[in-house]
């Protein structure tokens, strides 16, 4: 796989850096630089980078083997696996890949439609966090086991079980009848009159955060946040 880029290229070394083959920077200088500004803990490997031409304007680029499908995800999980139902856009689908990881879902798999889940768009759109959780695709509704909870506008305000499968529809047809008929519950996200759908990312990034309550925090390469202890805070003046 062809990670482009600073962030995707960051997200696999972290999250599977034993599949990253070859890292290359433009100018170790200036990566040295993006790294110890942004993600001080891969400053090691792109320290170590081949040095060469990168079409990516961050002028970081990797190859990384795509990692054996784990299909235990589709059996039993400890958290929502998220099902796209035949997409249409890549950056749809990696944007999905990208909420799920952030919000530590058990996986993603996609059915049905002509969409390549390892496919450019797709790991572009997902900042290479398919490194952080399996993505899967060819998946259908015989294949999956645990409670079904179908999105979809037109349904109710019911609770996502942990272990819940979670399918979304696509961009343009919704949902299809073979996942309707599987379905457990329908889960709808309130939306004020006049507004006839969410994106699909935007669904499923409700639906996990609505239900999740925090993300498991593994791992943080972020910088302590100052607590907030007064209104005033927010609003005040900068120092
Ligand atoms: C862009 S919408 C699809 C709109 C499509 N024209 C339709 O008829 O359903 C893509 C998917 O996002 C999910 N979705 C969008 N808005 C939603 C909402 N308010 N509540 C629950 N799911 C929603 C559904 O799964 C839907 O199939």
């Amino acid at each position: 796989m062809h990670l482009e880029g600073f962030h995707a290229v960051k997200h696999a070394l972290r999250f599977a850096p034993a599949l990253v083959r070859e890292v290359a920077v433009a100018d170790p200088a200036a990566a040295l630089a993006l790294a110890a500004d942004l993600a001080p803990d891969v400053g090691p490997w792109l320290a170590d980078a081949v040095v060469r031409p990168v079409a990516h304007h961050t002028g970081v680029e990797a190859v990384a083997r795509r990692p054996a499908p784990d299909a235990c995800v589709l059996r039993a999980r400890t958290s929502p696996l998220v099902v796209l139902d035949a997409p249409r856009s890549g950056g749809n689908a990696g944007a999905v890949v990208r909420v799920a990881a952030a919000a530590g879902a058990s996986g993603v798999a996609l059915s049905g439609g002509t969409l390549d889940p390892w496919g450019a768009d797709v790991l572009r759109g997902s900042a290479g966090l398919h490194y952080a959780l399996p993505v899967l695709g060819g998946v259908g509704p015989t294949d999956v086991r645990g409670p079904v909870v179908v999105l979809d506008a037109g349904g109710e305000d019911v609770p996502l079980p942990a272990g819940a499968v979670l399918v979304v529809g696509s961009e343009r047809h919704g949902l299809s009848p073979a996942w309707r008929d599987r379905a457990d519950a329908v889960l709808s996200l309130p939306m004020r009159e006049g507004v006839s759908s969410l994106n699909l990312a935007t669904a499923v990034a409700a639906a996990l955060y609505r239900s999740s309550g925090r993300p498991p925090s593994s791992r943080s390469s972020a910088a302590p946040v100052r607590p907030v202890s007064s209104i005033s805070d927010i609003g005040g003046s900068a120092t």
